[in-house]
Protein backbone atom coordinates (compact mmCIF):
# COMPACT_ATOMS: atom_id res chain seq x y z
CA UNK A 1 0.00 0.00 0.00
CA UNK A 2 1.57 3.64 -0.88
CA UNK A 3 -0.18 4.97 1.66
CA UNK A 4 -3.39 5.63 3.70
CA UNK A 5 -5.39 8.91 3.17
CA UNK A 6 -8.14 10.31 4.17
CA UNK A 7 -10.61 13.10 2.19
CA UNK A 8 -12.86 15.35 4.07
CA UNK A 9 -15.20 17.52 1.96
CA UNK A 10 -18.91 18.16 2.23
CA UNK A 11 -19.33 17.29 -1.35
CA UNK A 12 -19.39 13.70 -2.44
CA UNK A 13 -18.56 14.35 -5.85
CA UNK A 14 -14.63 15.45 -4.71
CA UNK A 15 -14.78 12.10 -2.60
CA UNK A 16 -15.86 10.04 -5.10
CA UNK A 17 -13.36 11.62 -7.60
CA UNK A 18 -9.97 11.67 -5.75
CA UNK A 19 -10.45 7.71 -4.54
CA UNK A 20 -11.30 7.10 -8.61
CA UNK A 21 -8.04 8.63 -9.00
CA UNK A 22 -5.82 7.54 -5.71
CA UNK A 23 -7.13 3.84 -5.21
CA UNK A 24 -5.54 2.79 -8.77
CA UNK A 25 -2.30 4.23 -7.49
CA UNK A 26 -2.16 2.07 -4.68
CA UNK A 27 -3.60 4.26 -1.75
CA UNK A 28 -6.02 3.57 0.97
CA UNK A 29 -8.71 5.93 0.42
CA UNK A 30 -11.52 6.84 2.87
CA UNK A 31 -13.92 9.64 2.53
CA UNK A 32 -15.70 12.01 5.37
CA UNK A 33 -18.49 14.98 4.04
CA UNK A 34 -17.66 16.72 7.39
CA UNK A 35 -15.16 17.28 9.71
CA UNK A 36 -16.89 15.87 12.65
CA UNK A 37 -17.42 12.39 10.58
CA UNK A 38 -13.20 12.56 9.80
CA UNK A 39 -12.52 13.34 13.44
CA UNK A 40 -14.88 9.92 14.84
CA UNK A 41 -13.14 8.23 11.52
CA UNK A 42 -9.93 9.11 12.99
CA UNK A 43 -10.82 7.76 16.76
CA UNK A 44 -10.77 4.24 14.96
CA UNK A 45 -8.02 4.45 12.54
CA UNK A 46 -5.21 6.07 11.70
CA UNK A 47 -3.81 7.98 8.47
CA UNK A 48 -0.64 8.97 6.75
CA UNK A 49 -2.37 11.83 5.10
CA UNK A 50 -5.89 14.11 5.43
CA UNK A 51 -6.71 16.18 2.69
CA UNK A 52 -9.30 18.40 4.02
CA UNK A 53 -11.34 21.23 2.40
CA UNK A 54 -11.32 24.58 4.32
CA UNK A 55 -14.67 25.36 3.58
CA UNK A 56 -17.61 22.97 4.90
CA UNK A 57 -20.82 24.01 7.19
CA UNK A 58 -20.74 23.53 10.80
CA UNK A 59 -16.88 22.90 11.77
CA UNK A 60 -14.68 24.18 8.93
CA UNK A 61 -11.10 23.34 7.95
CA UNK A 62 -8.87 25.10 9.92
CA UNK A 63 -10.52 24.17 13.04
CA UNK A 64 -10.48 20.38 12.04
CA UNK A 65 -6.51 20.85 11.14
CA UNK A 66 -6.46 22.24 14.64
CA UNK A 67 -8.23 18.99 16.20
CA UNK A 68 -5.81 16.93 13.95
CA UNK A 69 -2.70 18.49 15.12
CA UNK A 70 -3.55 18.09 18.57
CA UNK A 71 -4.91 14.53 19.00
CA UNK A 72 -2.97 12.95 15.80
CA UNK A 73 0.61 15.18 15.44
CA UNK A 74 1.90 12.89 13.18
CA UNK A 75 -0.38 12.90 10.47
CA UNK A 76 0.10 15.00 7.13
CA UNK A 77 -2.52 17.96 6.29
CA UNK A 78 -3.24 19.00 3.03
CA UNK A 79 -5.95 21.72 2.16
CA UNK A 80 -8.07 21.78 -0.50
CA UNK A 81 -9.38 25.43 -1.07
CA UNK A 82 -11.35 27.31 -4.14
CA UNK A 83 -10.68 30.33 -2.24
CA UNK A 84 -6.70 30.72 -1.93
CA UNK A 85 -6.82 33.47 0.25
CA UNK A 86 -3.89 35.02 1.65
CA UNK A 87 -5.29 34.61 5.20
CA UNK A 88 -6.87 30.86 4.87
CA UNK A 89 -3.33 29.50 3.53
CA UNK A 90 -2.06 31.27 6.07
CA UNK A 91 -3.48 30.37 8.84
CA UNK A 92 -3.72 26.89 7.64
CA UNK A 93 0.35 27.04 7.03
CA UNK A 94 0.54 28.39 10.74
CA UNK A 95 -1.02 25.00 11.87
CA UNK A 96 1.33 22.83 9.85
CA UNK A 97 0.17 21.64 7.00
CA UNK A 98 2.31 19.82 4.00
CA UNK A 99 0.95 22.00 1.04
CA UNK A 100 -2.63 23.21 -0.71
CA UNK A 101 -4.83 21.74 -3.62
CA UNK A 102 -6.27 24.83 -5.46
CA UNK A 103 -9.64 23.73 -6.86
CA UNK A 104 -10.25 22.39 -9.51
CA UNK A 105 -6.92 20.25 -9.87
CA UNK A 106 -5.70 17.67 -12.27
CA UNK A 107 -6.01 13.95 -11.08
CA UNK A 108 -1.85 14.38 -11.91
CA UNK A 109 -1.41 16.97 -9.19
CA UNK A 110 -3.58 15.18 -6.61
CA UNK A 111 -1.29 12.19 -7.38
CA UNK A 112 1.60 14.24 -7.30
CA UNK A 113 0.44 16.40 -3.73
CA UNK A 114 -0.28 13.08 -2.11
CA UNK A 115 2.71 11.34 -3.28
CA UNK A 116 5.06 13.77 -1.60
CA UNK A 117 3.23 14.35 1.62
CA UNK A 118 3.14 10.95 2.33
CA UNK A 119 7.01 10.64 1.68
CA UNK A 120 7.61 13.98 3.64
CA UNK A 121 5.40 12.44 6.52
CA UNK A 122 7.50 9.35 6.24
CA UNK A 123 10.68 11.25 6.34
CA UNK A 124 9.57 12.88 9.09
CA UNK A 125 9.53 9.87 10.84
CA UNK A 126 12.41 8.53 10.48
CA UNK A 127 12.24 7.12 7.17
CA UNK A 128 14.15 8.62 4.77
CA UNK A 129 17.04 7.48 2.96
CA UNK A 130 20.54 7.14 4.68
CA UNK A 131 22.63 8.82 1.70
CA UNK A 132 20.57 12.08 2.96
CA UNK A 133 21.66 11.83 6.21
CA UNK A 134 25.44 11.05 4.89
CA UNK A 135 24.87 14.25 3.09
CA UNK A 136 24.29 16.25 6.13
CA UNK A 137 26.73 14.29 8.21
CA UNK A 138 29.55 15.44 6.12
CA UNK A 139 28.09 19.37 6.24
CA UNK A 140 26.58 18.76 10.16
CA UNK A 141 29.09 21.30 11.87
CA UNK A 142 28.63 24.28 9.16
CA UNK A 143 24.89 23.81 9.20
CA UNK A 144 25.26 23.82 13.05
CA UNK A 145 26.83 26.93 12.94
CA UNK A 146 24.86 28.69 10.52
CA UNK A 147 22.16 27.86 13.03
CA UNK A 148 23.69 29.25 15.95
CA UNK A 149 24.24 32.52 14.71
CA UNK A 150 21.00 33.25 14.22
CA UNK A 151 19.67 31.61 17.08
CA UNK A 152 18.65 34.75 19.26
CA UNK A 153 17.25 36.55 16.48
CA UNK A 154 13.77 37.00 15.16
CA UNK A 155 12.25 35.94 11.96
CA UNK A 156 15.34 33.21 11.81
CA UNK A 157 13.37 30.31 9.94
CA UNK A 158 13.81 31.91 6.65
CA UNK A 159 17.39 33.02 6.46
CA UNK A 160 18.73 29.48 8.22
CA UNK A 161 16.84 27.51 5.70
CA UNK A 162 18.30 29.67 2.73
CA UNK A 163 22.12 29.61 3.96
CA UNK A 164 21.97 25.59 4.89
CA UNK A 165 20.50 24.83 1.11
CA UNK A 166 23.37 27.38 0.30
CA UNK A 167 25.61 24.73 1.95
CA UNK A 168 23.69 21.78 1.76
CA UNK A 169 22.15 22.45 -1.80
CA UNK A 170 18.83 20.81 -0.61
CA UNK A 171 16.92 21.09 2.63
CA UNK A 172 15.81 16.74 3.45
CA UNK A 173 13.67 16.26 6.25
CA UNK A 174 17.22 15.40 8.40
CA UNK A 175 18.30 18.97 8.32
CA UNK A 176 14.39 20.24 8.76
CA UNK A 177 14.29 18.26 12.01
CA UNK A 178 18.24 19.66 12.83
CA UNK A 179 16.77 22.97 12.13
CA UNK A 180 13.46 22.86 14.00
CA UNK A 181 15.44 21.78 17.10
CA UNK A 182 18.08 24.60 16.91
CA UNK A 183 15.49 27.13 16.46
CA UNK A 184 13.14 25.96 18.88
CA UNK A 185 10.04 25.55 15.90
CA UNK A 186 7.76 22.41 15.45
CA UNK A 187 9.28 20.80 12.75
CA UNK A 188 5.70 20.80 11.03
CA UNK A 189 6.46 24.79 10.75
CA UNK A 190 9.65 24.32 8.93
CA UNK A 191 8.45 21.96 6.72
CA UNK A 192 5.40 23.67 5.86
CA UNK A 193 7.84 26.72 5.00
CA UNK A 194 10.19 24.55 2.68
CA UNK A 195 6.96 23.40 0.98
CA UNK A 196 5.63 26.37 0.49
CA UNK A 197 8.68 28.50 -1.29
CA UNK A 198 9.38 27.25 -4.30
CA UNK A 199 13.03 28.52 -4.10
CA UNK A 200 13.75 25.89 -1.58
CA UNK A 201 13.79 22.23 -1.90
CA UNK A 202 13.74 18.88 -0.57
CA UNK A 203 15.76 16.85 -3.03
CA UNK A 204 19.77 17.19 -4.36
CA UNK A 205 19.94 19.07 -7.26
CA UNK A 206 22.08 17.94 -10.44
CA UNK A 207 24.78 20.60 -12.17
CA UNK A 208 21.36 21.46 -14.43
CA UNK A 209 18.33 21.65 -12.47
CA UNK A 210 15.60 21.15 -14.92
CA UNK A 211 11.97 21.84 -14.12
CA UNK A 212 8.92 20.30 -15.95
CA UNK A 213 5.63 22.75 -15.11
CA UNK A 214 2.65 19.94 -14.24
CA UNK A 215 0.15 23.26 -13.56
CA UNK A 216 -3.27 22.87 -15.27
CA UNK A 217 -3.05 25.29 -18.08
CA UNK A 218 0.64 23.06 -18.68
CA UNK A 219 -1.06 20.16 -18.08
CA UNK A 220 -3.52 20.13 -20.61
CA UNK A 221 -1.07 21.24 -23.43
CA UNK A 222 0.73 17.68 -22.70
CA UNK A 223 3.17 18.42 -19.80
CA UNK A 224 2.70 14.47 -18.84
CA UNK A 225 4.16 13.81 -21.86
CA UNK A 226 7.29 16.67 -21.91
CA UNK A 227 7.91 14.98 -18.76
CA UNK A 228 8.15 11.51 -19.74
CA UNK A 229 10.12 12.51 -22.48
CA UNK A 230 12.88 14.58 -20.16
CA UNK A 231 12.89 11.04 -17.97
CA UNK A 232 13.35 9.23 -20.82
CA UNK A 233 16.21 11.20 -22.68
CA UNK A 234 18.11 11.56 -18.96
CA UNK A 235 17.46 8.47 -17.43
CA UNK A 236 15.44 9.59 -14.41
CA UNK A 237 12.93 6.73 -13.53
CA UNK A 238 11.16 8.94 -10.64
CA UNK A 239 9.38 12.05 -11.34
CA UNK A 240 11.52 14.08 -9.30
CA UNK A 241 15.63 12.59 -9.18
CA UNK A 242 18.86 13.18 -10.07
CA UNK A 243 21.17 11.00 -12.93
CA UNK A 244 23.97 9.10 -11.42
CA UNK A 245 26.52 11.72 -12.28
CA UNK A 246 24.52 14.46 -10.89
CA UNK A 247 25.00 16.35 -14.31
CA UNK A 248 21.10 16.59 -14.15
CA UNK A 249 18.32 16.78 -11.70
CA UNK A 250 14.12 16.84 -12.58
CA UNK A 251 11.69 18.41 -10.51
CA UNK A 252 7.98 18.90 -11.20
CA UNK A 253 6.27 22.37 -9.98
CA UNK A 254 2.70 23.50 -9.67
CA UNK A 255 3.01 27.06 -11.71
CA UNK A 256 5.69 28.82 -12.79
CA UNK A 257 3.96 31.81 -12.96
CA UNK A 258 4.07 31.70 -17.15
CA UNK A 259 1.25 30.47 -18.06
CA UNK A 260 0.68 32.31 -21.42
CA UNK A 261 3.95 30.18 -22.64
CA UNK A 262 2.26 26.90 -21.56
CA UNK A 263 3.71 24.09 -21.40
CA UNK A 264 6.87 25.40 -19.79
CA UNK A 265 10.18 23.70 -19.00
CA UNK A 266 12.81 26.07 -17.22
CA UNK A 267 16.77 24.51 -17.31
CA UNK A 268 18.87 26.44 -15.08
CA UNK A 269 17.60 30.17 -15.27
CA UNK A 270 16.71 29.35 -19.19
CA UNK A 271 12.50 29.78 -19.62
CA UNK A 272 11.53 27.47 -22.93
CA UNK A 273 7.45 28.03 -23.73
CA UNK A 274 5.14 25.78 -25.83
CA UNK A 275 7.93 23.43 -25.54
CA UNK A 276 7.10 20.82 -28.18
CA UNK A 277 8.27 17.25 -26.66
CA UNK A 278 9.86 15.85 -30.07
CA UNK A 279 12.60 18.34 -29.32
CA UNK A 280 13.20 17.74 -25.70
CA UNK A 281 16.54 15.86 -26.36
CA UNK A 282 17.75 18.68 -28.61
CA UNK A 283 17.26 21.32 -25.93
CA UNK A 284 18.78 18.93 -22.87
CA UNK A 285 21.97 18.20 -25.13
CA UNK A 286 22.50 22.26 -25.20
CA UNK A 287 23.69 21.54 -21.64
CA UNK A 288 25.87 18.37 -22.17
S1 LIG B 1 0.49 26.20 -15.19
FE1 LIG B 1 2.45 26.02 -16.05
S2 LIG B 1 3.20 28.00 -15.94
FE2 LIG B 1 1.30 28.19 -14.99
Amino acid sequence: MAGSVLIVDDESVVIRSCERILAPEGYSVQGASSAREALEVMEKEEFDIVITDLKMPEMDGIELIRRIREKSPSTGIVVITGYPSQDSIKDALELGIIDYLPKPFSPQLLVDITEKAVAAVKATLGKERPAEEGDVEAKLKEINEVIESYRTKPGALIPVLQKVQGILGYLPPTVQRIIAKGLNLPVSEVHAVVSFYSFFTMKPKGKHNVRVCLGTACYVKRAAEILQKIKETLGIEEEEGITKDRKFSLETVRCLGACGLAPVVVVDHDIYGSVDPVKVPETLKQYG
